[in-house]
């Protein structure tokens, strides 16, 4: 192979100049960064928990900081503290915080070293924002990433100031506190009393404490290097036999570090508490995870197979971030995908080594289209390191994780195995105990590979997705590849340059087999041709196997070669890739009212939904129909508004021609799924009740529910019984079922999120407003839990069709809400603002109705930065 490149290098990147957004006067900026004025040592903190009042006494010790020389004052952030005594060395300072910190100015500062001694009185039950110390069913915990550890005590609340922390913990007598736990090792402990000692620095952000009435899941684990760890996951009674399958994951997360990456485990014990009221998934402070209960407990009852991936998934994350997070932690803010993207992409690695990596790569692509992609191409698109913020909170998006994820993936593809191993190793030797950046981070992959990867750093600073364009030919036996890679322009970001694009290829004969040893080709220009000399005949070419880079690929392809590709292709990716690009064009032609694509499509499916020597965890992803935002978004790429209501039909209509051409096989194929043993959580009977869900939902619509009745009343396990219940759900009648469901699990917030989740998921489009205005008026619908605002305003913005009716219903009734929400957890409220992130591609009436929402939140009194800074976002783009 051979290759020429002939490309204008257009002008790089960022142009602020060109950015039509207003300053907001809050904003941050990456380039303003300045190293801390002061050094901290040592923070001594001791803690009087009381719900309205608890009392927090903060030491620390404090030098200059030679590489901050000429900064004076000393800024202590603070937020929502009373102060009720300051001390420096021992003497009382009268100085008076304002509404974000304290500032001591330099003439009252020692050149050396000094303590400042801090009391201050906080109100945790009065925390619905669930940021700094909050309580959540009468426990207390904390949250502190980003910036909550400002609503805890006056500190520099910053990840590049980094202490080592000695914590005492006093619980009221009266009160029924058993558990107290903070970072690091126990030290010491009374009747009503912890103290807790972290050995390793660490920024305020990871920070952690938890007082309850728990009880403990144990079990112990020896690193490889002999050192002994007591694990507990921490849970409310009750809860305790369902925490088996986290803590089995974790010990297996614990020796894949070690194993893969040489990464072994730091302190005496690992703790692992589980909360209901939490605004994320789970966090990853030092030594005392705190997750949100819904990534921890399960049990075959009450946890679908989705549910336990993503157990075993996160488990790991928070796990491997003890390393790439914890002992390397970040400069700045700007840096977050240092520590996200890396972890993420590591806890990749581990759950496709523990189950199938081509599944879990499908599984992960599909996710990074709905959220990253799709915030790429609107108007909250941000590169991986954003270069300014208003909210930080507002930064932990897909395109900071997933896509920071993807850029390490095609790191490790140009450089290969091996010297991503070594690039790691000297990562970890050369900023172990750091706070670095992603200079820093490129800079090894450089030393250690001798590569330049100054172009490569174009992935992090453009935000878009590249579109590849693809052209073949084939003239005297040689077969030719061009490509031309461009990516849009992005809020703030008019101008783009070529990225460096790792484009992983195969070429097949007619029979199936590979005519070239497959191959990665390095795209660097904006348009390369790479040509392939001495073929038999022209090849039907695999592009981008694996799923190579974050890019969307312009090819046309004949859909019959598309078919060829689904049959025969070596890689499980692109066969699954192939099968979706047919259901797309077939679905978009079907709402654009267009030819009927459904013949072939059916004809190129059928095969491989029927062969049963293919995993049927692919059999069911390739069964598995473009989402209603995944086809919206096709139609807009092909220049058409996308009618939510055609879309809707159209996917109706593909789902039962599929289900009438399987018909005389569906029994047959459900009957060769069924399980007899117990129910076991792994990949391969996770895989075959996919399947044989996919294919109850096809059944009932020719049956009319009699086959999912019958198996929701068989069902012994949760996978089984949310199986069956959408299979009713979607032909409308459940009545008995969602009844039924709710008797038996009214006591469990988390299995209730399910019951809430999917009927709106599978209402009717016109129905979905009045369900969900109905379901916010039942008692247990409980606006500060987040998981269960999620799971009714997270259904309500995922269901197309009925969140885009015409008459703007689902919008308004979000607005309402978020509204209604902003005051009390303005975190959430913002992350699920972004329900308005695809207006541009619609029609004019709903662009209307959806920009009136969007400046009816933003115009609303004393919204919060959160709120705003995302409603801003998206109207800007105008
Ligand atoms: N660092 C956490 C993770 O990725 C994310 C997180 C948990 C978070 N809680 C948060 C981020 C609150 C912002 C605010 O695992
Ligand atoms: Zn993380």
């Amino acid at each position: 192979m051979t290759a020429d490149h002939s490309s204008p290098a257009a002008n790089a990147g960022s142009d602020p100049a060109a950015d039509p957004r207003p300053a907001d006067p809050r904003t941050v900026w990456l380039s303003d960064y300045r190293p801390f004025s002061h050094l901290l040592d040592r923070v001594e903190l001791t803690f009087r928990l009381a719900p309205r009042r608890t009392k927090v006494a903060a030491r620390l010790h404090l030098r200059p900081n030679p590489a901050a020389r000429g900064q004076h004052v000393l800024r202590l952030d603070g937020e929502d503290l009373r102060l009720i005594s300051l001390k420096l060395d021992g003497t009382v300072l009268d100085l008076t915080p304002d509404e974000t910190g304290l500032t001591i100015p330099g003439d009252l500062l020692p050149n050396g070293p000094f303590t400042l001694e801090t009391l201050v009185e906080i109100d945790p039950a009065d925390n619905t924002a669930l940021e700094g110390l909050y309580m959540s069913n009468g426990m207390y915990c904390t949250q502190c990433e980003a910036q909550g550890f400002r609503k805890i005590t006056f500190c520099p609340d910053r990840p590049d100031v980094m202490a080592r922390f000695h914590v005492r913990v006093e619980a009221d007598a009266a009160a029924d506190l058993p558990v107290l736990l903070s970072n690091g090792n126990p030290v010491a402990a009374g009747a009503g009393w912890a103290e807790w000692d972290d050995p390793w620095p660490k920024p305020t952000y990871l920070f952690a404490l938890v007082a309850g009435d728990l009880v403990a899941h144990r079990a112990p684990f020896t690193t490889k290097s002999g050192r002994s760890v007591d694990l507990a996951i921490w849970v409310r009674p009750g809860d305790q036999d369902r925490c088996a399958w986290a803590m089995d994951s974790l010990i297996r997360s614990m020796q894949w570090d070690e194993k893969v990456y040489g990464r072994e485990y730091d302190l005496d014990t690992f703790n692992i508490v589980a909360v209901d009221d939490f605004n994320m998934g789970a966090m990853e402070n030092k030594g005392l995870n705190i997750f949100n209960s819904k990534f921890v407990l399960a049990s075959p009852e009450t946890a679908t197979d989705d549910d336990f991936a993503r157990i075993e998934a996160i488990i790991a994350h928070e796990y491997f971030h003890n390393w790439t997070g914890n002992r390397i932690t970040c400069r700045d803010w700007f840096q977050l995908c240092l520590k996200e993207g890396l972890t993420v992409f590591r806890d990749q690695q581990f759950s496709g080594d523990m189950r199938s990596h081509a599944v879990k790569r499908i599984e992960d692509v599909a996710l990074l289209r709905a959220r990253q992609f799709r915030e790429d191409q609107g108007p909250l698109a941000h590169p991986v390191r954003p270069e300014s913020f208003v909210e930080i909170n507002n930064f932990y998006t897909a395109t900071v994780y997933e896509k920071g994820a993807e850029l390490i993936r095609m790191l490790k593809v140009l450089v290969g195995d091996a010297a991503y191993a070594g690039a790691i190793d000297l990562y970890f030797s050369r900023h172990d105990g750091e706070a670095a950046t992603i200079e820093d981070w490129l800079k090894v992959f450089e030393d250690a590979t001798g590569r330049d990867l100054s172009r490569f750093a174009r992935w992090y600073s453009e935000a878009g997705t590249p579109r590849l364009n693809l052209t073949e030919t084939w003239e005297n036996g040689r077969y030719s590849l061009t490509f031309r890679q461009h990516t849009p322009a992005t809020p703030g970001q008019r101008h783009k340059s070529p990225k460096v694009i790792p484009i992983a290829i195969g070429l097949l004969n007619a029979d199936g087999s590979e005519a070239i040893p497959p191959q990665v080709l390095e795209m660097t220009e904006a348009q390369q041709s790479f040509h392939f000399d001495g073929l038999a005949a022209r090849p039907v070419p695999s592009i981008l196997r694996g799923f190579s880079a974050p890019v969307v690929l312009e090819r046309i392809a004949t859909a019959e070669e598309r078919a060829f590709l689904l049959a025969h292709d070596s890689d499980l990716f692109n066969r699954y890739e192939s099968g979706r690009a047919l259901a797309r064009e077939m679905l978009t032609g079907l709402a654009r009212g267009q030819g009927d694509l459904l013949a072939g499509w059916i004809a190129a499916l059928a095969p491989v939904i029927r062969d049963q020597a293919l995993d049927p965890a692919f059999r069911a992803l390739v069964l598995r129909l473009p989402g209603e935002d995944d086809i919206a978004q096709a139609l807009h790429d092909q220049g058409v508004p996308p009618d939510p209501d055609r879309v809707h039909a159209a996917r109706k209509e593909a789902g039962l021609a599929l289900a009438r051409a399987l018909a005389p096989d569906l029994d047959a194929l459900i009957a060769a799924l069924h399980d007899s043993g117990p129910f076991a959580p792994d990949a391969a009977g996770a895989g075959r009740r996919a399947l044989s869900n996919a294919l109850l939902a096809l059944l009932s619509r020719l049956d009319g529910g009699e086959a999912a009745r019958a198996a929701f009343k068989d069902a012994n396990n949760m996978t089984a019984t949310t199986g069956a219940l959408v299979a009713l759900l979607d032909i409308g009648g459940a009545e008995p079922e969602l009844a039924q469901f709710a008797s038996r699990w009214a006591g469990d917030r988390n299995v209730m999120d399910k019951w809430f989740m999917l009927q709106i998921a599978c209402a009717a489009p016109a129905r979905v407003a009045g369900l969900v205005a109905d379901l916010t008026r039942r008692p247990d619908f409980d606006l500060k839990n987040p998981n269960r605002f999620r799971a009714v305003f997270g259904a309500l913005s995922a269901h197309h069709a009925g969140f885009h009716r015409a008459d703007g219903s689902g919008y308004r009734l979000l607005a309402d809400w978020l509204l209604q929400l902003d005051p009390l957890n303005p975190q959430t409220a913002a992350r699920l603002s972004t329900a308005f992130e695809t207006w541009p591609r619609y029609d004019e009436a709903r662009q209307h109705l959806i920009r009136t929402e969007l400046s009816r939140i933003l115009d609303a009194p004393g919204l919060s930065r959160d709120l705003s800074e995302m409603a801003g976002r998206m109207l800007a783009a105008g």
